[in-house]
């Protein structure tokens, strides 16, 4: 039987501060029970085979004397080969994703599949690592994958939980908080597909030529997001609620929402959501509802747009087999 691993990691739903985070705002994110899962084989030759029931081709090349093919998995490919050689692993993989996050969400799927992939195989190679170092090697590849990021979406498929994320001395760091009761949300997702990398250089542009409005739109994003972490810790979701909705705002004037993630956001309200956001770059992707009953609220969106309620996973990454 030849040797193999697997992992499974969550990921993620954006409760505040998306792309403020980016310019020195701290953020507040929900790891969600939504999983990727990554089989990794050891294989004879040097050869790395990447498929993933997302995308109906797979990637398979010897890279001893071949170049990947351009392709959606290649910056997981190129990732996972930066991490062969930082182990000196230099046999052949076969790595199968099978993943319930929908692609190009707002879901950190990116993260929750890098997550998967390291997880699996340092276990292969027989290594336990701290959740640090796998934190810092899913944001490696990350940023191979989006260029600019934060480490919100790691941290969630990393470490499971309520992820608060901050700059100090220039540097994001990254804790747990504790909510003080139970969060629950419906997830609705637009149908339209959410390119981060796309989205982070048109806030940048808008950043650096309409400066003064953007930096006075991201410190009130700031203040809602230290508002909001409050509102979860005291457990006011009222409160929660309508910070949501101020983000929501907040991240339309920036220029990242759209016709079709207001109607969500407004049909969740309607439907009596405590609040609504879109989570994530936007552009497309998801909208979040904060709600007790998040199944009834996702039935009520479901005629109109793919729906489904989702809770905390209290756990991150982890290696199953
Ligand atoms: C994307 O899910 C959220 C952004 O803030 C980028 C990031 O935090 O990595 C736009």
């Amino acid at each position: 039987m030849p040797k193999f691993s697997e992992a499974v990691a969550p990921s993620q739903a954006f409760l505040y501060g998306e792309h403020a985070v980016l310019y020195g705002s701290p953020a507040l994110a929900m790891s969600v029970d939504i999983k990727t899962r990554a089989r990794i084989t050891e294989v004879e030759d040097k050869i790395i085979e990447i498929k993933s029931d997302k995308f109906s081709q797979g990637l398979k090349w010897r890279y001893d004397r071949e170049r990947p093919e351009e392709s959606p998995l290649f910056p997981l490919a190129s990732g996972l080969m930066d991490l062969m050689r930082r182990y000196e692993f230099n046999r052949g993989l076969m790595v199968e994703i099978s993943s319930e996050v929908p692609v190009s969400s707002g879901m950190a799927s990116s993260a929750s599949t890098s997550a998967a992939i390291s997880a699996a195989f340092l276990s292969l190679i027989g290594e336990k690592p701290e959740k640090s170092l796998l934190l810092d090697i899913v944001y490696d590849f990350e940023r191979r994958i989006h260029g600019k990021a934060s480490k919100t979406g790691p941290a969630c498929a990393v470490l499971g939980g309520l992820v608060w994320v901050e700059w100090r001395d220039e540097r994001m760091e990254v804790s747990r908080i504790d909510p003080k009761r139970d969060l629950s949300i419906a997830i609705s997702c637009s149908g339209l597909p959410s390119e981060t990398k796309k989205l982070v250089s048109m806030v940048s542009k808008k950043y650096n030529e309409m400066r003064d409005v953007m930096e006075r739109i991201i410190s009130a994003i700031s203040i809602v997001t230290l508002e909001g972490r409050r509102a979860i810790e005291s457990g006011d979701l009222v409160r929660a609620g309508e910070l949501m909705n101020i983000n929501h705002g907040l991240l339309s004037a920036m220029g990242v929402s759209n016709h079709v993630l207001d109607d969500i956001a407004w049909m969740m309200r309607k439907f009596g959501a405590y609040g609504a956001k879109l989570s994530g770059a936007g552009g497309g992707g998801c909208v979040i509802g904060l709600s007790d009953d998040p199944e009834m609220l996702a039935k009520n969106l479901s005629a109109s747009y793919l729906s489904f309620a989702a809770k905390v996973s209290l756990e991150g990454a982890k290696v199953i087999k």
